[in-house]
C-alpha cells in the first residue's frame, strides 16, 4: 500500500464490519512464546504490523499455519533463544514485548531494536526497571539490547508511575514466568491490555481481575496453548465513525464494542451525532454540521490517542464543522505533525506546546504525504470530505492500522483507489 488516491464530497453510508485490535494482536501474538505450545487466534487482522510480528516469530522458529477458516495457528514449541534481525524487529513497536516474553520462557532476551511511528521520544525505561525487579540484568552492545534471568525470574511489587500499555503488557508476560507472587499497579487499564491478561489466563495463568489499577499474578506455572479471539479495534471503529461525520453520513459498525469507545462516543454525541448502541454494534447519524470541542488525550478510559488527529481532522472541515477544536495531546511529546500536511489540504491550525487549536476552512484536494498511522488517517479522513482529488503518498504508514481499507471504504460509497 503505496498510494491512497481520494476523490471527496461522498457521504459514507452504510454497514462495516471492523476486524480485530492490532494493538490487541501483536501483545497476544508475542505471549504466545510463554506456551511454548501451539496456539489458535481468530480474527487476526491482515494488516502490515501483524504480518510483520509473524515474520519475526517465524525467523525464531514458530511455525504458522493460516487455516481456511481465516484462524491463525501459531506453534511456539520450536522456537529459540536468537537475536532477531534489527530490520523486522525495528518495522513495529510491538516487538518490544520480545522482551517480556523470551525472557519468561528462555531467560533471555535481545532486542536489536523497535520501531513504530514516530511521536518524538518512546521510552522503553519502565520496561526495563520492572524486568530488573524481576530479577533481568541489562546489557547492550552494539547488536541489541540483551536482558538475562539465568537463574529464573522472582515476583515481586511492581508499582508503575504512570500507566503505560507496554510496560503494563511487557511485566504481565514477566510475572506471569516469574516465581511466586507479583503485584503490578498503577497499570494500563486498555481493552488490549485487559485481553493480553484474558489470553494468559486461558493459556493456565494465574492472574487476578484487574481492580483499582493493580493486578496480582501467581507465576511460575506452566502454560500451555489455547484458542483465542482477539477482540474488535476500537481504533478501526473509532476512525470510521470519524468517517461518517466527516462526511455527513449514516453508518453501520458490526463487531465494535461501544463500551470501549466511551470518551469518543460522549464527544461524537455532543457534536451532534445520533448513535445507537448495542453490546457489540454501534449506529452512527451524522447531522448536517457539528460543533467542535475541546478535547485531551490520555489513558484508558480518557480519549484515546490514537483518535487524536482524526478528531482533528473533523474540526477542520468547514462547511460542516462550527467553531474553534482543541485537542491536548497528553500522551505523547509530538504527534501533530499531521496538521502540516492538513494545512496543505488548506486547514487551519495553530499549535503551541502540547495543544493544537483548529478553525473550520475549506479543504481542498492535493498530494499529501501520511507521516504515520493515525496522521494517515486524519488525512483520508479530510481527503473524503474535501473538494476534489487527494494523493496520500507514504500510505505503508496506513497499511499498518487498518485492514481492508480499500474494501471496506468503497462499500461505503467512497471514491477511493489504494496503489502499490
Ligand atoms: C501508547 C498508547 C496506546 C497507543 C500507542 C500508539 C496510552 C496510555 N498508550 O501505547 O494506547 O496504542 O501508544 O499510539 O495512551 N513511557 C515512559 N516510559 C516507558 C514507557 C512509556 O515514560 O518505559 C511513557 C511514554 O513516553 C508515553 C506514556 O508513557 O508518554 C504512554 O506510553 P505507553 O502506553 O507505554 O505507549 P505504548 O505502549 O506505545
Amino acid at each position: 500500500m503505496n498510494r491512497i488516491v481520494v476523490t471527496g464530497g461522498k457521504r459514507l453510508v452504510g454497514e462495516v464490519r471492523i476486524g480485530g485490535s492490532k494493538n490487541a494482536a501483536l501483545p497476544l501474538l508475542f505471549a504466545g512464546i510463554l506456551t511454548g505450545d501451539s496456539c489458535v487466534f481468530e480474527n487476526l487482522p491482515r494488516v502490515s504490523d501483524v504480518l510483520q510480528t509473524l515474520e519475526i516469530l517465524r525467523f525464531l522458529g514458530a511455525r504458522i499455519r493460516f487455516q481456511r477458516s481465516g484462524d491463525v495457528e501459531v506453534d511456539y514449541r520450536d522456537v529459540r533463544p536468537e537475536v532477531p534481525p534489527g530490520t523486522l524487529t525495528s518495522a513495529i513497536r510491538g516487538s518490544v514485548y520480545l522482551l517480556g516474553a523470551m525472557l519468561g520462557r528462555f531467560g533471555i532476551a535481545s532486542l536489536p531494536g523497535a520501531g513504530g511511528c514516530d511521536f518524538g521520544s518512546r521510552p522503553i525505561d519502565l520496561h526495563l526497571w520492572g524486568l530488573e525487579r524481576l530479577g533481568a540484568v541489562e546489557e547492550q552492545d552494539a547488536e541489541a539490547l540483551t536482558l538475562r534471568a539465568e537463574s529464573g525470574l522472582s515476583g515481586c511489587a511492581l508499582p508503575l508511575p504512570l500507566p503505560s500499555v507496554g510496560a503494563t503488557g511487557n511485566l504481565l508476560m514477566a510475572a506471569t514466568a516469574a516465581r511466586g507472587e507479583t503485584v503490578l499497579s498503577g497499570i494500563a487499564i486498555e481493552p488490549h491490555v485487559q485481553a493480553l491478561a484474558e489470553f494468559l489466563r486461558a493459556a493456565g495463568a494465574d492472574i487476578s481481575p484487574f481492580e483499582g489499577g493493580a493486578v496480582r499474578v501467581r507465576g511460575g506455572a506452566p502454560l500451555h496453548g489455547c484458542r483465542v479471539r482477539v477482540i474488535p479495534d476500537m481504533i478501526e471503529a473509532g476512525t470510521y465513525l470519524c468517517a461518517a461525520m466527516a462526511t455527513g453520513g449514516r453508518i453501520t459498525l458490526r463487531e465494535a464494542v461501544p463500551e470501549h469507545l466511551g470518551a469518543l462516543l460522549w464527544v461524537l454525541e455532543r457534536m451532534g451525532a445520533r448513535l445507537q448502541l448495542r453490546r457489540d454494534g454501534i449506529s452512527l447519524d451524522a447531522p448536517e454540521r457539528y460543533r467542535c470541542m475541546r478535547i485531551e488525550t490520555g489513558p484508558y478510559p480518557a480519549f484515546p490517542t490514537d483518535l487524536h488527529p482524526q478528531m482533528a481532522a473533523l474540526f477542520c472541515i468547514g462547511g460542516r464543522a462550527v467553531g474553534e477544536g482543541r485537542v491536548r495531546e497528553r500522551v505523547w511529546q509530538s504527534r501533530f505533525r499531521y496538521t502540516e500536511e492538513l494545512r496543505r489540504m488548506g486547514a487551519v491550525v495553530r499549535i503551541a506546546e502540547d495543544e493544537a487549536r483548529f478553525l473550520p476552512s475549506t479543504l481542498h484536494g492535493t498530494e499529501v504525504r501520511s507521516p504515520d498511522l493515525r496522521g494517515g488517517a486524519a488525512l483520508l479522513l479530510a481527503a473524503l470530505a474535501a473538494e476534489g482529488r487527494t494523493e496520500i503518498s507514504n500510505a505503508a504508514t496506513v497499511g499498518r492500522g487498518y485492514e481492508h481499507l480499500e474494501a471496506k471504504l468503497r462499500g461505503l460509497g467512497a471514491r477511493v483507489r489504494v496503489y502499490g
